[in-house]
């Protein structure tokens, strides 16, 4: 009796691991992993890169992540030569939408009047802390030097 046990038990989880598969093929599984989804902390931000390419990246709300990190991590062309100490300019972006960011900094705004290319709607993506208030945010690489 003892030994059948482990065949028992193997049985038991194929079988559930195929239900678990079929409910989430099932409409009400995609709904709960969009729900999922949402419960996760993250959020949708669209990069625009220098060819005018639009990158959707999800960004984590709960990791104490900032914009500039987000895009390293998703291998856009983002320099950020100081490592994100608003010292550099490497990891400016413009703001193209309309969520309401963090009030700049003196240090972010001593770099960026020295900086090339700034422009009304400029920022150092390292001084953007990845919150829930920015779902939906879209910005643009500034041009290269
Ligand atoms: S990484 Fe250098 S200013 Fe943002």
């Amino acid at each position: 009796m003892l030994s059948l046990l482990p065949i028992r038990f193997g049985i038991y989880f194929i079988t559930w691991n195929l239900s678990i598969t079929k409910f989430h093929d099932s409409k009400i599984g995609y709904l709960c992993n969009f729900q999922f989804n949402i419960m996760d902390n993250e959020i949708n931000i669209t990069v625009i890169d220098r060819e005018g390419k639009a990158h959707q990246l999800q960004a984590p709300t709960d990791m104490n992540m900032n914009l500039m990190e987000v895009c390293k991590a998703y291998d856009l062309p983002i320099m950020a030569t100081c490592g994100g100490m608003a010292m550099c300019a490497t990891c400016q972006v413009y703001i193209e939408s309309d969520q309401e960011l963090p009030e700049m900094q003196d240090d972010e705004e001593a770099m960026l009047s020295e900086a090339f290319y700034v422009e009304d709607n400029s920022r150092l993506s390292c001084q953007i802390p990845i919150t829930d208030e920015l779902e939906g945010l879209t910005v643009r690489l500034v041009p290269e030097d």
